[in-house]
């Protein structure tokens, strides 16, 4: 009897003294022992005298991509349209339009209008307060366009439009590209 109470007290001491310890986080805890906490190694973003740019964050060598896409001679629009070309070029098929339609309506509805009839017409409640109104997309100057030039704005933007490649990815760019073709035919401005 007399040893179980001696474990019930020895418990609750324990439990008493883990609870009291409660450490305030909103503020960085005291360091008793300092030196792991003071590494001489540089933390992202922060100052690096060591580097050209005097940042931590290294850019990645040109033309370095992600694993899964290719490398894209896209600096330069007038390279872009003499060395790539769409792939997938005039295929209207099913499968092509409901991708580049789902990209279209996530990414670009907001902006363009449902039917690329631009900011103005469709109204976008998104676009009202923009001081340059996003364009119409299914008019002669953008029909004219090439494939590659649609397709190097996607990924690069163009002035006041930021670029999409982080949120088209590049596997479905062409199925968006002829789904735009496929506005232009039948909602042309
Ligand atoms: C936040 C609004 C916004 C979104 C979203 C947006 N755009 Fe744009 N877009 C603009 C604006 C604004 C311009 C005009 C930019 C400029 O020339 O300075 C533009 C220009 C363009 C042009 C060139 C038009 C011309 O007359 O020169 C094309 C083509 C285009 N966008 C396609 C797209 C596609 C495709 C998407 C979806 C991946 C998209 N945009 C998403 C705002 C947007």
């Amino acid at each position: 009897m007399k040893a179980l109470l001696l474990q019930a007290a020895a418990v609750l001491v324990t439990v008493s003294g883990l609870t009291a310890c409660h450490f305030d986080k909103s503020k960085p805890n005291f360091e008793l022992i300092q030196d792991m906490m003071e590494s001489p190694a540089i933390k992202p973003q922060e100052y690096d005298p060591n580097t050209p740019n005097h940042i931590s964050g290294r850019e990645p060598v040109k033309g370095t991509v992600p694993v899964g896409f290719e490398s894209e001679p896209m600096d330069d629009l007038a390279v872009a349209e003499k060395e790539m070309k769409n792939p997938i070029a005039g295929d209207m098929s099913k499968d092509v339009l409901w991708a580049g339609q789902k990209y279209y309506e996530i990414n670009c509805a907001l902006c363009h209008g449902q039917k690329g009839e631009g900011a103005v017409e469709s109204k976008s409640l998104v676009a009202e307060k923009m001081a340059l109104k996003p364009p119409v997309i299914t008019n002669d100057k953008i029909v004219g366009w090439s494939d590659v030039h649609l397709y190097y704005v996607i990924s690069r933007g163009q002035g006041m439009m930021g670029p999409y490649a982080n949120h088209v990815p590049q596997k479905y760019r062409w199925q968006l590209v002829n789904y735009i073709r496929h506005l232009q035919k039948n909602y042309k401005k």
